[in-house]
């Protein structure tokens, strides 16, 4: 019988953080179960550092709320984290205090909330005997194993409430209006948010893209008597023999991807002004697709994954991810989830090595943007 779980999120935050931990609280609470929070996702597990969790005071009133009561953290792989040692910075594997301090006081399960570098750590604690249950997220939509994330569905919102606004004033103007939208990897906003927005053009990482292709259509739009177009970019999409545009980088060590991504919508706009004649605007969506409440779907979606995740930890199924299969809540193990990346402390994440879902050829999706016309740059 389990007593007492805690809860941490972990990651670049999304919208639905709450209502997961929401449905994890109330869940526990209606099984006698007491609930904490560690401040900062792995940070405070590795600080030690929580808040306890209850429906009527410190988790009240949270379901509609965005970003994270308990924060969240996108610099905390404590298998490799960054210390000063003598004014110099070393990165050392914390792990073991993080187990030490969860056996310390007491938790039965530790619920991850985060994406696949998240769930890699998760999965990496499991091995080291800590009683793990991941819950996915990610706006990016692409943790291995599950149908979809919790926060996805409020980034698409946004990106398509950006793109109905993007329309009237391309049209307007006689305008391409390119929005750049985010998607590391994995292009699931740009490409939902497309057929969504009615989109002419979706730039996605899983498809290098000829820029003579989105030049064609706009130019055949013009032909048809629309002197306007509108593109999503994916901030991951690149060209055919070309490089992902990198707006800096970062040092959170090895392991984590440290480019920070940014400026491929501007190059867009730029090719295509140049080849079309057209004027051309760029508006980067950024971390407007991350904050803010969530919508009605991603608060359910978050309320069915907090109690799911509950459920499982109360059947002792621990070491899993609690996910979306066929359309229905099920579990899969966390070892399925890091695919090959078995080694501990090994790629932690948000890495090209990483185990996470893109989007394939044959998804509807895809089939649907191509018969619709949308092009997608092949
Ligand atoms: O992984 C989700 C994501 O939204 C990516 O699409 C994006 O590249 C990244 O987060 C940016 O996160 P941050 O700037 O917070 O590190």
């Amino acid at each position: 019988m389990i007593k007492k779980v805690a809860i941490l999120a972990n990651g670049g935050d999304v919208s639905g953080f709450n209502a997961v931990i929401r449905g994890i609280v109330k869940t526990a609470e209606n099984n006698g179960v007491e609930c904490y929070g560690f401040i900062e996702g792995y940070r405070g597990l590795l600080n030690n550092e929580y808040i306890k969790l209850d429906t009527y005071n410190t988790a009240s009133g949270i379901l509609h709320k965005g970003g994270s009561i308990i924060g969240s953290s996108t610099n905390a792989n404590v298998f490799n984290y960054k210390v000063e040692e003598n004014g110099e910075v070393v990165y050392k594997d914390l792990s073991d205090v993080c187990v030490e301090n969860v056996k310390k006081d007491g938790f039965d399960c530790v619920f991850t909330l985060g994406g696949d570098g998240t769930q890699k750590s998760a999965r990496d604690f499991m091995v080291k005997g800590m009683n793990v249950i991941g819950v996915p997220k990610t706006i990016d939509n692409d943790v291995a194993c599950t149908e979809i994330t919790f926060g996805y569905n409020t980034a698409v919102s946004v990106a398509t409430e950006a793109l109905d606004r993007l329309h009237t004033t391309g049209e307007t103007h006689h305008r391409i209006m390119v929005l750049e939208v985010m998607g590391r990897y994995a292009g699931w906003i740009a490409l939902e948010s497309a057929i969504a927005g009615g989109a002419d053009v979706a730039l996605i990482p899983e498809i290098p893209y000829d820029i003579n292709n989105a030049v064609e259509k706009i130019n055949d739009r013009v032909k048809k008597g629309k002197r306007f177009s509108v593109v999503v970019v994916a901030e991951g999409a690149a060209p055919k023999d070309g490089t992902i545009t990198i707006e800096g980088t970062r040092d959170n060590g090895t392991g984590v991807d440290n480019t920070k991504l940014g400026g491929v919508g501007q190059r867009v706009a730029k090719e295509l002004e140049n080849l079309t004649g057209l004027e051309a605007r760029n508006t980067t969506l950024g971390y407007m697709q991350r904050g803010g409440t969530p919508t009605a779907y991603d608060r359910v979606l978050s309320t069915k994954y907090g109690s799911k995740a509950m459920e499982l930890a109360l059947e002792g199924k621990f070491g899993t991810l609690a996910v979306i299969k066929n359309g229905k809540l099920d579990s899969v193990s966390l070892e399925d989830v890091v695919g090959q990346n078995k080694e501990i402390g090994a790629v932690s994440g948000n890495t090209a090595e990483s185990n996470i879902r893109k989007v394939t050829m044959d998804h509807d999706l895809v089939r649907t943007a191509r018969n619709i016309g949308i092009c997608l740059g092949d």
